[in-house]
C-alpha cells in the first residue's frame, strides 16, 4: 500500500489544525488550507489561535521541520497533495440540519484547483448521504481535462474530544472508513498507518486501533450515532440523578455500580449541569432532524436534547430554592467553557444558567481560567480569579470541573462569601469536606438539602 503522495486538510478549525498537525507529526508532507487571513497567519507563525494540549508543540515543531505548510492557495494545496481531508465547520442550519454552506463552498475550491487524480475525505460531520452530493458538486466544476473518474469521496468522521484531540488522534480506538472505491479507502488507509501500527515516535504498539471499514452512508451515520448515544448516556444519567433527589439516593454511587458491569461502563456516566460543546447538541439535533425528514419520531433523540436543557434549568431551580428571592442576590459561576481544558464555550451551560439568572434579577459573576468573556452575554460579569467573583457571594456553583477549581481552599472560599450555599454543579467535591467548612453542599443528584424546589416547567 503506497503512502499518499502528500496530504492536503482544507479548513484549519479545531479538527483540521489537530489532523494536519498529527499527519505531519507521523511523517507526511501536509499543506493546510485556511481562508481566514488572521487564522492563518497565526497558524503559519506556528501557534493555534484556539487552546489545545500539546497541539503548539507538534505545529512549531512540524513547521520548523519543513512537513507542515498552511496557505489559502487551494491550488498549491492540490498540487502538493493526493489526499484532501475535508475538516471545515458545519454549524447548526435551518430545522436542525447542519448548514452545509461552508463545505459546499470548500468542495467548488477542491474542485476547481485539482489537476491530478485525488481522493477527498469528509471528516467535516456532514448530512448522511453527503458523500454522493460531494461527488457530484466536485465533479462539476473539475477542468475539462481532468477525468471526473480520478476523484473518489471517502468518509472518516472524526471522534476527537476537545482538550485531548491530539491524543484522540494520535491513539484512536477505532478508525472508521466508508467508501465503495477499494483504491481510494486503501489510500486513506495508507495515510492512517502508522496510527493503525503505533509505529511512529511515541506509539503505543499495545494498543493498536481497529479498523472499521464500511460504505460511505454506515459512515456518515457512525458519527451522529456515536456522539448521540454518548450524549443520551449523560442525560440517562442525569435524569437517574434527579430521581436520586427525591428518593435520597446519591446518584455517584450509583454510576459507579452501574458502570462496573461492562456492558454500560463507567464512561460518560458523571451526572451534572449536562453536555455542552459544538458537537453533542448539533448532532443530536441533526439526527433528530433526519429521522424526521423521513417522518419517523426520534423518541431518544428528543428526550436526550430536553433532560440537557432541564439539567441547566435544575440549577437555577436549586438556587431559587435556596436563595428566596433570587432577585438581588449574587452569585459567582466557577467555571464557563463548556467543560475543562478548553476556551470553548459553543453551547456552554454557563450560558444558560448566566442569563436565566440574570433574567431573574440575579447579580452573576463568573471565572474561568481559560474564558474571560462569553460572546452571547457581554453584560455577564467575569474576574480575573476565583475568588474576586466569590468575594460577598450568597450562593457558588461550579459550571466546569477545571482542577484548578476543584483544589479551591474551600475555608477561603467559605470566608469570602456573604451567604452560604455551594452548587456542585458536576458532582466534583466531596460534600463533607465543603460542610466542614460551614457550607451548605447541594450537587446534582447527591447531597441534596433544600426543600423541594418549584416544579414550574419551563
Ligand atoms: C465530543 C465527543 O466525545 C467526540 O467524540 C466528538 O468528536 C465531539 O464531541 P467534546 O465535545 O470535545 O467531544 O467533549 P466531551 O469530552 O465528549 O464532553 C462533552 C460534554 O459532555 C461536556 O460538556 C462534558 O462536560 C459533558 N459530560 C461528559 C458530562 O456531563 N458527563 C460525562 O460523564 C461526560
Amino acid at each position: 500500500m503506497a503512502d499518499p503522495k502528500g496530504i492536503a486538510i482544507v479548513g484549519s478549525g479545531y479538527v483540521g489544525t489537530v489532523v494536519a498537525a498529527c499527519m505531519a507529526k507521523i511523517g507526511h508532507r501536509v499543506v493546510g488550507v485556511e481562508i481566514d487571513e488572521e487564522k492563518l497567519s497565526k497558524l503559519q507563525s506556528g501557534s493555534s489561535y484556539f487552546y489545545e494540549p500539546g497541539l503548539d508543540e507538534i505545529l512549531r515543531a512540524s513547521i520548523d521541520n519543513g512537513t507542515l505548510q498552511f496557505t489559502n492557495d487551494f491550488e498549491l494545496a492540490m498540487a502538493q497533495s493526493e489526499v484532501v481531508f475535508l475538516c471545515v465547520d458545519t454549524p447548526p442550519g435551518e430545522g436542525g440540519h447542519p448548514d452545509t454552506t461552508n463545505v459546499m463552498a470548500a468542495a467548488k475550491s477542491i474542485g476547481r484547483a485539482i489537476k491530478s487524480p485525488h481522493v477527498i475525505v469528509t471528516k467535516s460531520t456532514v448530512p448522511v448521504g453527503s458523500g454522493n452530493w460531494l461527488t457530484t458538486t466536485i465533479e462539476n466544476v473539475l477542468d475539462d481535462d481532468v477525468d471526473p473518474s480520478a476523484i473518489s469521496v471517502v468518509s472518516n468522521p472524526e471522534f476527537l474530544r476537545e482538550g485531548s484531540a491530539v491524543m484522540d488522534f494520535l491513539h484512536p480506538e477505532r478508525i472508521v472508513l466508508g467508501g465503495s472505491d477499494e483504491r481510494a479507502v486503501d489510500l486513506v488507509e495508507a495515510a492512517y498507518k502508522p496510527i493503525l501500527d503505533q509505529s511512529f515516535p511515541g506509539g503505543r504498539t499495545a494498543e493498536r486501533p481497529i479498523l472499521v471499514k464500511t460504505d460511505r452512508s454506515t459512515a456518515e451515520t457512525i458519527k451522529y450515532a456515536a456522539n448521540a448515544f454518548l450524549a443520551t448516556k449523560i442525560s440517562f444519567i442525569n435524569e437517574i440523578a434527579e430521581i436520586c433527589e427525591w428518593v435520597n439516593a446519591d446518584v455517584k454511587e450509583v454510576a459507579l455500580a452501574m458502570g462496573l458491569d461492562s456492558r454500560i461502563s463507567a464512561m460518560f456516566l458523571q451526572a451534572g449541569v449536562g453536555w455542552g460543546g459544538s458537537c453533542f447538541g448539533k448532532d443530536v439535533e441533526a439526527l433528530a432532524a433526519t429521522a424526521r425528514a423521513y417522518g419517523q419520531d426520534p423518541m431518544i433523540l428528543d428526550a436526550t436534547r430536553a433532560v440537557n436543557q432541564h439539567q441547566r434549568h435544575r440549577v437555577v431551580h436549586k438556587l431559587q430554592s435556596h436563595l428566596r428571592p433570587l432577585r438581588g442576590s449574587r452569585i459567582a459561576l466557577l467555571g464557563i467553557a463548556f467543560k475543562p481544558e478548553t476556551d470553548d464555550t459553543r453551547d456552554a451551560p454557563s450560558i444558560t444558567i448566566a442569563s436565566e439568572l440574570m433574567a431573574r434579577g440575579a447579580i452573576v459573576r463568573a471565572y474561568d481560567p481559560m474564558v474571560k468573556q462569553i460572546p452571547e452575554l457581554p453584560d455577564l460579569q467575569t474576574g480575573t480569579d476565583p475568588f474576586s467573583v466569590i468575594e460577598r457571594a450568597d450562593a457558588v456553583v461550579l459550571v466546569t470541573e477545571w482542577d484548578e477549581l476543584r483544589n479551591l481552599d474551600l475555608s477561603v472560599v467559605a470566608e469570602k462569601m456573604r451567604g452560604n450555599v455551594f452548587i456542585d454543579g458536576r458532582n466534583a467535591f466531596d460534600p463533607a469536606r465543603v460542610e466542614a467548612v460551614g457550607l451548605v453542599y447541594e450537587g446534582m443528584g447527591t447531597g441534596v438539602v433544600a426543600p423541594p424546589r418549584n416544579s414550574e416547567p419551563w
